[in-house]
């Protein structure tokens, strides 16, 4: 754990799987203009997970105006709408950006977007989820099928050691719009099949918590209170409404291990607490901070800053040079030696009215 923590946090970014590739062209991005404000265009998916207006964003834009005081962001947020996606990617192409940096609502029609972006020469950057099938400048994220399999390896750990494997599980997985996702479980199943019973299984439309509830319910109508020892859920919104379902129904969620991802801030006060079991911490800093480098480069025509370590990852049309993070699996154990050390939170943070005792049962003041 340690050593990983050193990587993460040794450079800027460059965490690399697989070998190195250099890399000489970035594929234009045309000039600026006589002087006016480089626009670079940053396209998130959606507002119900707290990263994205909390971290990417922020983290984006910080490291775009220290690299380039001239540049201007223009940002928009699809609220999980792929059609919105469109016509906010459109109108950044309409306002001239050079550059659109984009994490896809949805990952096959997005393809649409890089099309129409490239025929007017403005390359793309896809950020944290792979656009298939489009003929992208990069790719920026973490390893994601590591992520589901890091889940689902410490939900098993967690359950052998309770006695409960194999036993029944339920899995409450990410949206089927989503590539991630579909790493995210490949990566999961990897893991538990075959070693637990999964009992009740649901792709969650827009990863909505409010959506991962009612699967939940579903799910204990289905097996029944006593029918499943634990749940695996994709990321901590669906941990959070698979945990109220359970509360709902009068079930202790502290006695139904349950999995998550991104160290939200609720969830990691969870684990404290022992609500929720585990998380996957993935740092957004240097995620948002590689994407910003390249962007800056593509908007001024440059070719990538060296300090990036590339790699490469097929989408469909071509190997994309890639800069890939390593995630990293936190259980109450580790909070204080994971998000805490690497700032992600303070214990000012966490460690609010309710949390304060487990906080101090963790070491965290
Ligand atoms: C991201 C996760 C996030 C999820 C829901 C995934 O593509 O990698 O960090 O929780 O989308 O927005």
């Amino acid at each position: 754990m340690r050593a990983k923590r050193a990587l993460l946090w040794s450079a800027a970014v460059a965490i690399v799987v697989g070998a190195a590739v250099a890399v000489t062209s970035c594929g234009g991005g045309g000039s600026t203009g006589g002087g006016a404000a480089l626009k670079i265009a940053l396209l998130l998916p959606e507002s119900k997970t707290a990263r994205y207006e909390t971290q990417d964003k922020p983290l984006f834009e910080a490291k775009v105006k220290a690299l380039c005081p001239d540049c201007q962001i223009l940002y928009s947020n699809a609220n999980q709408d792929a059609t919105q996606q469109q016509s906010q990617a459109e109108a950044a192409l309409a306002n001239g950006a050079k550059v659109l940096v984009l994490d896809p609502v949805d990952f096959a029609s997005a393809g649409a977007i890089v099309t129409k972006a490239n025929a007017a020469k403005v390359p793309v950057i896809s950020y944290d989820r792979l656009i298939t099938n489009a003929d992208l400048a990069y790719y920026v994220s973490f390893d994601n099928e590591k992520v589901g399999k890091l889940q689902g390896q410490a939900l098993l750990d967690k359950l052998t050691a309770d006695g409960n494997a194999g036993k029944t599980i339920v899995m409450i997985n990410g949206a089927p719009t989503d590539n991630n996702a579909k790493l995210f479980k490949a990566g999961a199943h990897s893991v538990l099949d075959g070693k637990v019973k999964i009992g009740a299984e649901y792709d969650t439309p827009d990863w909505s918590p409010d959506k991962a509830q009612t699967e939940m319910d579903q799910a204990i109508t289905k097996l029944g209170k006593d029918g499943f020892v634990g749940v695996y859920c994709a990321n901590d919104g669906t941990a959070g409404g698979a945990i109220a379902s359970m509360t709902g129904a009068g079930i202790d969620p502290k006695t139904r291990p349950t999995t998550g991802q991104d160290a939200e801030l609720a969830a990691i006060q969870r684990i404290l607490v022992g609500e929720q079991f585990m998380t996957i911490y993935k740092a957004i800093k240097p995620e948002a901070e590689a994407t910003a480098m390249l962007a800056v480069a593509l908007a001024k025509g440059e070719s990538p800053p060296a300090s990036l370590t590339l790699t490469t990852v097929n989408n469909g049309t071509k190997d994309v040079n890639s800069v890939i993070l390593d995630p990293v699996p936190v259980t109450k154990d580790n909070v204080k030696a994971t998000v805490v050390a690497d700032g992600f939170w303070t214990a000012k943070d966490i460690c609010t009215g309710a949390y304060a005792a487990a906080c101090k049962a963790a070491g965290i003041q």
